[in-house]
């Protein structure tokens, strides 16, 4: 049995590493797709804790803090899909995110700053501490894709 654990703990770890490898070289349609699916993940997540919040949904301090931690996590998973040979492909993505590196770089430090604070107060239970931080979370979205995202 411990032998068996051993082995699989082996064989996750090789996968690990077989996985970053592979992610070194991913082609550029894949990076694409990636920072899509976590972009809708992180909709996702966030969407019923705002619903709760407005008072549609019932509120659910374990969901919140769940969906809170996802999204925390989400939150830092789009912008290594965001590289320049990504550029000449089609998506929503605007060029100005490869010339000023700078201020998107800046606008996703945003969103992980504002992700963890909702993140400590979901987790806390803490009912008016999530409704305190929920709005810099949603401006972080929001003015991102207003210099960055191509108009849907
Ligand atoms: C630093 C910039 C930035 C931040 C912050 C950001 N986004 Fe995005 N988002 C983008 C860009 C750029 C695209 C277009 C990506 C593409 O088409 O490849 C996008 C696309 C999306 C999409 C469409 C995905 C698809 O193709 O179906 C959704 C949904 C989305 N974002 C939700 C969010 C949510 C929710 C947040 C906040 C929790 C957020 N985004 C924060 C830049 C950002």
């Amino acid at each position: 049995m411990r032998k068996n654990l051993v082995a699989t703990g082996v064989a996750l770890a090789l996968g690990v590493g077989a996985v970053t490898t592979a992610f070194a070289q991913a082609k550029p349609d894949v990076l694409v797709a990636q920072r899509q699916a976590a972009m809708k993940l992180q909709s996702k997540y966030l969407g019923p804790i705002g619903g709760m919040l407005k008072g549609n949904i019932p509120y659910d301090a374990d969901i919140v803090a769940r969906n809170a931690t996802f999204l925390e996590n989400l939150a830092r998973m789009p912008w290594d899909g965001f590289e320049p040979s990504t550029s000449a492909l089609k998506s929503a993505a605007k060029p100005e995110i490869y010339k000023d590196v700078a201020k998107f770089k800046a606008a996703a430090e945003t969103l992980e700053a504002e992700t963890s604070k909702l993140g400590a107060a979901a987790r806390a239970k803490d009912q008016a501490g999530v409704k305190a931080t929920f709005g810099g979370v949603a401006k972080a979205c929001g003015s991102c894709h207003d210099s960055f995202r191509v108009k849907q």
